[in-house]
């Protein structure tokens, strides 16, 4: 049988040149592009072809005495005795596929196909015959297939049973192409059905085994986490091409399993991961898809676990082709569409098929995910790997791509040793030999560099993250790679890239760096921002407040690593993500795009985090979950969000949700307390215009106040809020004589309305800002939710000692009690009160009655406890921004923390004593509230929530304020503290 054992696939009939380096020039590879149009798919795929000019190419003898010569270029068989002697090989069948068979014969030749079912008795299966004129050659030609699992042995016979023949040019095609047509093993034959153990281990088909069916292959005597059973896959899966493997298995014990791919090439082995180990006892199905991109000689698929050598039993494995869908021809390409380069992050499968067409047609720039980093590059000090590399930056030469290199300076995906008995004197030595062979090689090939990544904490008083780095040489790290990368390519841009910079706090406090290091001449040529956001948050307008505060530096600037999570937790997970989160995810894309229209004097690129959202760094972080953060979707089709980009008219409608409490406020024009409990709506920027606004509901209709940014000041400009199917208009400096109460005032940067519209109970709002003189007009469609009041609680100005004790201090502080039920009707609750220090924090005291108390449940909010949530800057956001705190403790002062997924920047934030009483307990806390300034009148969202255990159950909760039992998620919904004198 020949096939190329360099590559995955078999050869294939009339299959077109793969795409590759060959094609140096972006013309000529959109030339090719157009041509693969017409349908590539070949029909009939080659299987195997035998000329017998080398050899016998794995045809042996059949029977004792047969000799086979093939020194004239063919296969000449002689020596026979019997009819059923001649020349035989195992052939390359497998179930299920139809097989064509085409030979030339001299002599009278039979070809049958001996089978032996697993557990039956053999049968002798006729593919064709054929005699020729003496001397002469003539085609032999049959069809195979068979269905259940057997052992097969093709070969070539005669019914005279002693003359000679002779065969040559024996071709197999399938309809099928084994790339394409799957594998699948139940080992219902009884037999392993070709699985391995990597190491000593047994595998045994057995019945006790069994998932479905009457066996599966229990696993045992295991020597190592990853002496597993292992599947020889080579052949059946093609470069490129896409496939989800499945396999159940099931532990006694529980263990983590995982499932795992091993390749080689010329006996350089490496490993990747289909489905990380997850934890399991019954019955679990691993499941992932893995998509080829590398040449290979050696290709299996094998279970291990996580650590250990427990057994463990297997069953029902399937690998599937995925058909790939082409990619849309008729759509515009993304980077036309926009006033600056575009780019997409990817990774060595990206460069192949569907994906690599996807890449050429919308992005002009790429970004390696990950084969750039240190730990990809320089594992051992002094030995660099550059496979992944060079392979990636190839591609984007042959395709006229720009590149972005990342990234040569992280705390993150850097390899131990760096840090190994480093002084500040060897880790500069280290980093600057690190960018000398990593930049170097790739001079004038790669343009931009993510010199530095990450290195701000907003919550260090410098501004700098604590990293081995920082701790080893301070500021001199970044100081010394950006003047290394300089000297290695003077042409390169410099980028010093981070996540967050639209939060001010972060942005601040990388401003602050930034300057500081471009004013002692340190080459920073470009801010990168990473820009990992969610369809919710932050506000678009942060991310302009960002570009422009930036703009002040004289510096280059580039979004370099977006995408839009569909979650706003870190706990949630969609089975699939609805459509209406998709069509709201395509216009927060278009609204971030606005942006950077807006602003493309000062963004020369913006980069996308992958390529699709079939391969997202999200589907795995901050948890294992679908998510779907791209414009394009798993199959490579434009979403809503490419049209939020490309084409926002062909957007599906969506609808915005706004939270609208009960309230009563006064109308004059004048921001009342009342505002101060909720968050101020953005409207999205328009031009210079923009707005923010709130609601309340009233009995009669809606209370208004209103925020707009105008920088020209006009007695016509208003604000149309059409309520149901009736609009109001507010109009600047004017009476208001259409029925209905409403106030402006100028202010410094545009103006302020408030109204009291007579609304009724209509739950649906558009918003428009009108400016009389510039246009286009900001707007907002929405639709109302209408809640209770937001409770506010009051903290006097006091300092007290934090030890449990109730101490006289806390009278002065009115307190509150828990009452709204979040589980069950009755149980614990609790006193509240609060009280706040200058020096910036904010004590609370709760007085819980709870006579019986377990501590019982492995799960801290299971326990009979005390929360205690804090929101510094009120946003009343879904999802937690990373200052906003869940702060829980027990009632034997057991601690526990929850923000955002590592609680990164509140974690030292809590200190607190317990104290029993005679009915339940008292929980005294202190919580530093160290992001934002507290003085008098400040509101922090705020809410306190009673967790009651009985054994290992929590039956019963409460909280102060809010009802919807997803604090732990969001702020949204929580009620508001401020400070008083
Ligand atoms: C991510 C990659 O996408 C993942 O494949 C890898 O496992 C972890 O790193 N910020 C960065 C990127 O600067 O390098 C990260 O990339 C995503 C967050």
């Amino acid at each position: 049988m020949l096939i190329e054992a360099d590559s995955w696939a078999r050869p294939r009939a009339g299959r077109r040149p793969a795409l590759g380096r060959s094609f140096r020039a972006v013309t000529a590879l959109l030339l090719v592009l157009s041509c693969l149009a017409v349908p590539a798919r070949a029909d009939v795929t080659t299987i195997a072809t035998y000329d017998f000019a080398s050899g016998a190419q794995g045809w042996g003898p059949r029977g004792d005495g047969v000799v086979l010569d093939t020194s004239a270029g063919n296969l000449r068989v002689s020596g026979r005795t019997q009819t059923w002697m001649g020349a035989q090989i195992t052939p390359p069948f497998e179930k299920g596929v139809t097989y064509n068979v085409t030979a030339k014969v001299s002599g009278s030749v039979a070809l049958t196909v001996e089978r032996t079912p697993a557990g039956g008795s053999t049968t002798w299966e006729r593919v064709g015959a054929a005699t020729s004129a003496p001397g002469e050659f003539t085609e032999l030609s049959g069809s195979y297939s068979y269905s259940a699992d057997s052992a097969l042995n093709l070969y070539f016979e005669s019914s005279d049973a002693t003359a000679e023949f002779t065969v040559d040019d024996i071709v197999v095609t399938s309809d099928s192409d084994p790339t394409q047509s799957g594998l699948s093993t139940d080992f219902e034959t009884g037999t392993a059905q070709g699985w391995n153990p990597r190491g000593g281990a047994t595998l045994t088909a057995s019945g006790a085994a069994a998932h479905a069916g009457s066996y599966g292959l229990a696993v045992a005597n295991r020597q190592a986490s990853w002496d597993g059973p292992s599947l020889n896959v080579l052949g059946k899966l093609a470069k490129g091409s896409k496939y989800t493997l499945s396999v159940w298995v099931r532990s006694a014990e529980a263990q983590s399993l995982g499932l795992s791919i091993e390749r080689r090439q010329n006996g350089t082995p490496s490993y990747e991961r289909v489905v990380a180990p997850v934890s399991v006892t019954g019955w679990t199905r691993l499941s992932g898809t893995y998509t080829p991109a590398h040449d290979v000689d050696f290709l299996s698929v094998y279970v291990e676990s996580s650590e250990g050598v427990l057994p463990f039993e297997l069953d029902d494995f399937t690998l599937e082709y995925v058909e790939p869908k082409p990619i849309q021809t008729d759509i515009p390409s993304l980077k036309d569409t926009v006033p600056f380069t575009l780019g997409a992050a990817f990774h060595r499968g990206a460069t192949l098929g569907e994906h690599a067409k996807l890449i050429n047609k919308h992005y002009g720039s790429v970004t390696p995910g990950n084969a750039l980093k240190w730990d990809a590059t320089e594992p051992v000090e002094g030995q660099f790997t550059f496979g992944e590399g060079d392979a990636l930056v190839d591609f984007a030469t042959d395709n006229g791509l720009e590149f972005r290199g990342h990234t040569l300076v992280w705390h993150s995906q850097t390899p131990a040793w760096v840090f190994e008995g480093a002084t500040k004197e060897v880790l500069l030595q280290r980093v600057e030999n690190h960018i000398r062979a990593v930049m170097g090689r790739y001079k004038g090939r790669i343009g931009t560099w993510d010199v530095v990544n990450e290195v701000i904490d907003e919550n260090q008083p410098d501004g700098l993250r604590r990293s081995p780095w920082f701790e080893i040489t301070g500021l001199d790290y970044i100081r010394t790679a950006f003047r290394v990368a300089r000297e290695v390519d003077p042409a390169a841009t410099l980028v010093f890239n981070d996540y967050n910079t639209e939060f001010p706090r972060k942005r601040e406090a990388m401003y602050k760096v930034v300057k500081q290091l471009l004013d002692e001449g340190v080459p920073i040529d470009a801010v990168g921002h990473q820009l990992h956001v969610n369809i919710e948050q932050p506000p678009a307008y942060h991310i302009e407040d960002s570009i422009e505060r930036f703009a002040t530096l004289d510096v280059e600037q580039q979004v370099t690593e977006l995408d839009v999570s569909v979650y706003t937790d870190f706990v949630s997970t969609y089975a699939t993500v609805p459509d209406e989160v998709l069509a709201r995810q395509g216009h927060r894309y278009k609204e971030i795009f606005d942006v950077f229209r807006r602003q493309a004097a000062e963004l020369t690129s913006v980069t996308v985090w992958g390529v699709a959202d079939d391969e997202t760094w999200l589907s795995t972080f901050p948890i294992t979950r679908v998510n779907a953060p791209l414009p394009f979707d798993d199959e490579l089709q434009a979403k809503p969000a490419f049209w939020g980009v490309a084409d926002p008219s062909k957007l599906p409608a969506s609808r915005l949700a706004l939270v609208v409490p009960a309230g009563t406020v006064t109308v004059d024009g004048r921001r009342d307390e009342q505002w101060d409990r909720q968050a101020d709506q953005p409207v999205a920027r328009s031009g210079p215009v923009s707005a923010s606004f709130q609601l309340r509901k009233a009995p009669s209709g809606v209370y208004v106040f209103a925020d707009v940014t105008d920088p020209t000041d006009d007695r016509t400009d208003s604000l149309s809020l059409k309520a149901g199917s009736a609009t109001y208009k507010i109009q600047r400096g004017a009476p208001h004589a259409q029925g209905f109460k409403a106030h402006t005032r100028k202010t410094a940067t545009g103006w302020q309305a408030e109204a009291l519209l007579p609304s009724g109970s209509a739950a649906t709002l558009d918003l428009t800002v009108d400016d009389a003189s510039t246009g286009p007009d900001a707007a907002w469609s929405g639709a109302l939710t209408f809640v209770p009041e937001v409770k506010e609680l009051t903290a006097p100005k006091e300092t007290p000692v934090v030890d449990g004790v109730a101490e006289a201090v806390w009278n002065k502080a009115t307190p509150v009690e828990t009452g709204t039920w979040i589980q069950g009707t009755s149980g614990a609750t609790a006193k509240v009160r609060a009280l706040w220090s200058p020096s910036g924090v904010l004590y609370v005291l709760a007085k819980v009655t709870d006579p019986v108390l377990s501590e019982e449940s492995p799960n801290a909010w299971e326990e009979d406890s005390v929360e205690i949530f804090v929101d510094p800057g009120n946003n009343k956001t879904k999802g937690y921004d990373d200052d906003d705190g869940q702060y829980r403790i027990s009632f034997t002062g057991a601690e526990s923390i929850g923000g955002t997924f590592d609680a990164f920047a509140i974690r030292g934030n809590l200190t607190s004593a317990v104290s029993r009483t005679s009915n339940g307990y008292i929980v005294e806390a202190a919580i530093k509230l160290p992001t934002v300034t507290l003085s008098r009148d400040r509101v922090l969202g705020f809410d306190v929530q009673i967790n009651d255990a009985t054994g290992t159950a929590r039956t019963a909760a409460v909280t102060w304020h809010d009802p919807t039992g997803q604090s732990y998620l969001s702020t949204a919904r929580w009620g508001v503290l401020r400070l008083g004198k």
